[in-house]
């Protein structure tokens, strides 16, 4: 059993993140009973406790429609701050006073990964890297070797039972209501293999641009952005085996497993692109070959999906925003009904906007002959279930309860680099598109010459 934190320190408490995901998650947790620890912030400035309290009502209050002042009252009155520089000792002796005495303490890291190293031996060095978890923020990394030498600073204070890496994905609950779908149901899982199933189609599609991230994009790019983690967890736990147990190392077993049979991408099956106008975007270098847009087929060497290949793309300035997965099924051995190659079984789970999932079948026209047409089958999950939790809301309860279930471990983030290396930084230039398209043309048809099953428009 993992010990609960006692006290939450919150390192870049006057940053974005704090301010736009990570503040009203803990009014949310704190609304829900899940937090009742202190909470110290830490950050370079100059403001005191009263200024950070009237930060976290604004972040708040621009977060949360109605929000409860009872609750918010209670928020703000756990709130401390220490201020100082993470590369002056006197930030982390003024923390280690903050900290009550013998308390088991989460550090989390909302800030930029070359400062994690700093912070994990400001820490060590006045004792508070014992009886503690650290929680970074994603990049882990920006290639393989970077990954590992990040691993290998954090390791010399912290085990890896200590350290909990966020992939906000994994605090989503419809990417991990894939494996209750998938495992709790006798009607999924048979279906759920290269037998019955022909292709997979994965498309994290964002209809806005990079905006003011422009420096911060640039660097990156979509792989490493969105491929190399959010979507390469969502692809393991959509494809993974079953778990032996729902214990957290078991999970991340499954999953880990899986990551290793797929294949290192082939640079002529990926197609990149970037929209047109990117090169304008503040922060954005002068003929920047990073990519605004990826699709790209993998491919699983194992017993289950040998042959069956897994088609996916993101991009930003795309039509919709939408994150979706679509199993086409194999059609079924002869077409009785007058339908050769218009087989319409497929199974579209919806992880976001508006999670739910479609069985597409098909099923006889009204009237005379045995004519089919296409019947979505549909469950809305916020109907039926009500209104999920936020990703962060998941991750900070997770964290100060250390399960590690909803954490990236390293073993996967290593495989994940492994994967998508051949296509970091190409040199060459990717192809254009229009802001609001699909992206490049040539991505049109890497499915296949049928290109990619039509989206049903996002729900509002
Ligand atoms: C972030 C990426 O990790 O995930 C962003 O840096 C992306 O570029 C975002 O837009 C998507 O997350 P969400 O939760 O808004 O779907």
């Amino acid at each position: 059993m993992s010990t609960p934190g006692d006290v939450l320190v919150l390192f870049g408490v006057t940053g974005d993140l704090a301010r736009k995901k990570i503040l009203p998650a803990l009014y949310r947790l704190v609304e829900r009973g899940e937090l009742a620890v202190p909470v110290i912030g830490v950050a370079l400035t100059d403001w005191d406790d009263d200024k950070l309290r009237s930060h976290v009502a604004d972040s708040v209050h621009a977060a949360i429609p109605s929000v409860d002042a009872a609750v918010l009252g209670r928020l703000q009155a756990s709130v401390h701050l220490v201020a100082g520089d993470y590369a002056d000792p006197g930030t982390f002796t003024a923390l280690a006073k903050a900290v009550p005495e013998g308390a088991f303490a989460v550090h989390y890291l909302a800030v930029p990964p070359s400062l994690f190293g700093t912070v994990a031996d400001g820490l060590a060095a006045v004792g508070l890297a014992e009886r503690a978890r650290l929680v970074v923020e994603k990049p882990f990394g920006h290639d393989l070797a970077s990954a590992r030498a990040l691993d290998a600073l954090l390791a010399k204070h912290y085990s890896e039972s200590q350290l909990f890496r966020v992939d906000h994905f994994l605090g989503k609950e419809p990417v991990e209501d894939l494996l209750v779908l998938r495992f709790a149901n006798t009607l999924m899982e048979p279906l759920w293999t290269r037998q019955w199933i022909d292709r997979f189609e994965i498309t994290m599609a964002e209809d806005f641009d990079v905006a003011d991230r422009g420096s911060f994009y640039d660097s990156v790019g979509t792989v490493r952005d969105v491929v190399q983690n959010h979507l390469l967890q969502v692809m393991a736990y959509l494809l993974m085996d079953a778990p032996l147990t729902d214990a957290a190392d078991d999970q991340r077993d499954a999953k880990h497993t899986l990551l290793r049979a797929v294949r290192t991408l082939d640079p002529s099956e990926v197609v990149r692109g970037q929209y047109a106008g990117y090169l304008d975007t503040p922060g954005v270098a002068a003929g920047s070959t990073t990519e605004t847009y990826v699709a790209a087929t993998f491919h699983v060497d194992n017993w289950r999906w040998s042959g069956v290949p897994v088609h996916l793309r993101a991009g930003k300035a795309l039509p919709v925003t939408v994150l979706d997965v679509v199993a086409v099924l194999k059609p079924p051995p002869r077409p009785l009904f007058g339908v050769a190659g218009a087989s319409a079984d497929r199974i579209r789970l919806r992880l976001q906007a508006g999670a739910g999932v479609t069985f597409t079948l098909l099923a006889k026209r009204p009237g005379g002959g045995d004519v089919p047409v296409e019947i979505p089958v549909t469950a809305d999950f916020r109907q039926v279930l009500g209104t999920m939790h936020e990703p962060y809301e998941r991750i900070f309860a997770d964290a100060l309860a250390g399960d590690p279930a909803h954490f990236a471990r390293m073993d996967t983030i290593e495989e994940a680099w492994r994967i998508v290396a051949p296509i970091l930084d190409p040199g060459t230039a990717p192809a254009g598109y229009e802001p609001g398209t699909w992206g490049p043309a040539a991505a049109a048809t890497l499915p296949g010459p049928q290109g990619w099953v039509e989206l049903p428009p996002p729900a509002r």
